[in-house]
């Protein structure tokens, strides 16, 4: 392959280098096209353009493969658990023991929110989705601790622990008072001595006088859901924290704009849309089949299937359906939505629409019957998938932030409006 690319443009000969990555992957260096040329690159979707370089997270979608930091998904998903893969998500490196009672000392103390951040919930109507309050206590963070957000990305960086320490443990407690606030019950405050997962269970489930005791199945779950949904390289929401952390913004606003973008039902919501589209199914009898031909004329999209970039089995998927089979057999659960599911996969893996299309399972397919089976509520659902995506927003920030060379990210665009024209008085309009 050769180390550059030759572009004939009009009498023009260009030759732009050609960047390889650690894995392989190569991509054509434009960063001189335009003033090289007056021509920018057009890419809607940015299917085919790289907007960074990231040492984070590694994906071949066509080899089905994801690997955080260089460990494979199917190994850190059976050896390690969701504060583990975090540390290595945003740190680099699995941690040391020491490390690891470091960061998880840092989780602990950081657990409660600010007592006067309570009072912003009661300002919300009860049935207000939980990923509008997520986005706007996520951005209010700044507001309470502003000495982790000042917008001087230097200063930020020197606090950067701490922040986001913060931001990793706040977001279950946000998470778990907009889900008793919208219940009217009491708010339950963290408890020092649990664990991350088993302390997100009590501040939701737990009552005064009765606390919550997590089974180990249920939060070896929880571990595994989250891990699953730690990084996924510049997908819509990731891609969203760093155009605004490329603006100086804190760390705190550019996660609040990561949870903004992933709750479109295109990303994140296709989890809460897959149990909708199960459920509706279900209600009418169907077994899937129709649901399969509707899809296939275009009348509806089945949620959980296809992926901008893996065209191949999304290994997560894989991984948990397998966890969401064996989670419901050891709760004793039998959910009917399963064997839909079950039906759905194997109908469309044996389609030619969707194997022409290559739209396989993707993370969202089995992820909301696993939730539904710990007792998640379904308008939750994309707010978990926030919490599993929090190590992953907060890598790609501090990558941004720490950036000596980072520019502010600024695309460019083809104008297709009104050429140019006189103002009219408003007596000649109309
Ligand atoms: C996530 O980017 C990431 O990494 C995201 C994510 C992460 O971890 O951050 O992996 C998480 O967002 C997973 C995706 C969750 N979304 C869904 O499950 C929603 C359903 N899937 C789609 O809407 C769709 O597949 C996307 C959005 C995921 C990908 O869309 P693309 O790449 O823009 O594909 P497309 O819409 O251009 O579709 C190509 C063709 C079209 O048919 P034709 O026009 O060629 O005839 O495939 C069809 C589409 O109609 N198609 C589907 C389909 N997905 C695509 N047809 C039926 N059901 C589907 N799910």
């Amino acid at each position: 392959m050769p180390n550059n690319a030759v572009l004939k443009l009009g009498d023009k000969e260009l030759t732009y280098p050609v960047i390889v990555g650690s894995e392989g992957e190569k991509a054509i260096d434009l960063r001189n096209l335009r003033a090289d040329t007056g021509h920018i690159t057009y890419d809607e979707g940015y299917g085919n353009t790289g907007s960074c370089e990231s040492a984070i997270t590694y994906i071949d979608g066509d080899a089905g493969i994801l690997r955080y930091r260089g460990y494979p998904i199917e190994q850190l998903a059976e050896k390690s658990d969701f504060i583990e893969t975090a540390f290595l998500v945003i740190y680099g490196e699995l941690p040391t023991a020491e490390q690891r009672a470091r960061f998880s000392a840092l989780l602990t103390e950081h657990a409660p929110i600010h007592e006067r951040m309570v009072y912003l919930f009661e300002s919300y109507p009860r049935d207000a989705h939980p990923m509008a309050l997520l986005g706007a206590m996520m951005n209010a963070l700044s507001c309470y601790y502003p000495a982790l957000a000042t917008n001087d990305h230097k200063r930020d960086l020197e606090n950067f622990d701490v922040a986001a320490a913060m931001a990793l443990s706040k977001v279950r407690t946000i998470t778990a008072i907009t889900y008793r606030m919208s219940r009217g019950l009491p708010v339950i405050y963290p408890k020092r001595a649990f664990k991350y997962c088993e302390n997100f269970m009590h501040m939701m489930f737990s009552d005064p006088y009765e606390h919550f005791d997590c089974p180990p199945v249920v939060a070896r779950a929880l571990n595994l859901i989250l891990l699953l949904h730690a990084d996924h390289e510049q997908n819509c929401s990731t891609s969203s924290v760093r155009m605004v952390a490329s603006s100086g913004a804190n760390l705190f606003a550019s996660c609040a704009a990561g949870i903004c973008a992933l709750w479109g039902p295109l990303h994140g919501g296709a989890n809460q849309a897959v149990i909708q589209m199960l459920e509706e199914i279900h209600a009418t009898g169907d077994d899937g089949s129709k649901f399969i031909a509707s899809a296939k004329a275009g009348k509806s999209r089945l949620m959980g299937f296809g992926h901008r970039v893996y065209k191949n089995y999304d290994p997560r998927a894989k991984i948990i359906g397998k966890a969401c089979e064996d989670l419901l057999n050891t709760l004793g659960i039998k959910d009917p939505l399963l064997d839909i599911a079950r039906h759905l996969e194997q109908a469309a893996l044996s389609d030619n629409y969707f194997i022409d299309r290559k739209l396989y399972p993707n993370v969202d397919f089995y992820s909301g019957i696993m939730m539904r089976a710990i007792g998640i509520p379904i308008n939750m659902f994309t707010v978990m998938f926030a919490i599993g995506r929090m190590p992953g927003w907060i890598s790609n920030w501090k990558e941004v932030a720490s950036n000596p060379k980072g520019r502010i990210y600024r695309p460019r665009q083809i104008y297709t409006g009104k050429t140019v024209r006189d103002y009219v008085p408003v007596d000649k309009r109309g």
